[in-house]
């Protein structure tokens, strides 16, 4: 059973946090899910999703997930005295979906003013994994070379791309198949995911 940590800034792509989330919670592999968003992730959820999810507690759990959940606990992005700011606190892995230009930045610095930017440093610290899901275009020099830093110290960075290869018929389909990517990498089990199974060359 896991406990995965997500965070949630102010990149566009807060459907993806609300897919992962709901998907983490359904599965059986996952006890615990801790999640902290940043005051321009609830502006840009808000923005993208129509959804209120500012401060803590079971309203933002409804708000984004549309049910209840006992499993997953939502901590205040000023609370950085909360447990997943504490390397005694065990989570197998951190994910932050979306990750903006901002956050990569502030987290690649080792800057740690919010309890995003904590959670993630102290997954560095204790060689845990932390995967990064930024969103932006076009790319800066800084923002590269921020990306090249974190991956230089084992951070999956995994920009929201989505493929085509499936043939996705809805933006439904672009999300789920992300998602699925997103379960992957964090060790999740699906059984749904429509899997390359490769091609004959065509002509
Ligand atoms: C609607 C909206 C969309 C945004 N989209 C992006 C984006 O795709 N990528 C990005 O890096 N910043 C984006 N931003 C800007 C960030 O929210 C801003 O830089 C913020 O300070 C990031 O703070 P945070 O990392 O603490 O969430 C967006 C802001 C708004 C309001």
């Amino acid at each position: 059973m896991k406990s995965i940590t997500v965070g949630i800034t102010g990149a566009s792509g807060s459907v993806y946090a609300q897919s992962l989330l709901i998907k983490l919670n359904e599965s059986p592999d996952v006890s615990r899910i801790d999640l902290v968003l940043s005051q321009a992730g609830v502006r840009v959820v808000g923005e993208e999703l129509g959804l209120s999810v500012a401060g803590a507690g079971d309203r933002v759990v409804r708000e984004l997930l549309g049910t209840d959940s006992d499993k997953v606990i939502v901590h205040r992005v000023s609370d950085i005295g909360a447990t997943i700011a504490s390397g005694s606190y065990l989570s197998d892995a951190m994910i932050i979906v979306p990750c903006s230009m901002g956050s990569l930045a502030f987290i690649a610095a080792g800057i740690t003013r919010d309890l995003v930017h904590r959670a993630a440093d102290v997954m560095l610290k204790e060689s845990r994994p932390l995967i990064l899901v930024p969103r932006e275009t076009p790319l800066n020099a800084i923002h590269l070379e921020n990306m090249l830093k974190l991956v230089r110290l084992g951070v999956r960075i995994i920009p929201a791309m989505p493929s085509f290869y499936h043939h996705p018929q809805t933006i439904g389909d672009l999300i789920e198949h992300f998602t699925h990517r997103l379960l992957d990498h964090l060790g999740v089990g699906h059984e749904q995911a429509t899997r390359w199974e490769g091609s004959k060359p065509k002509g």
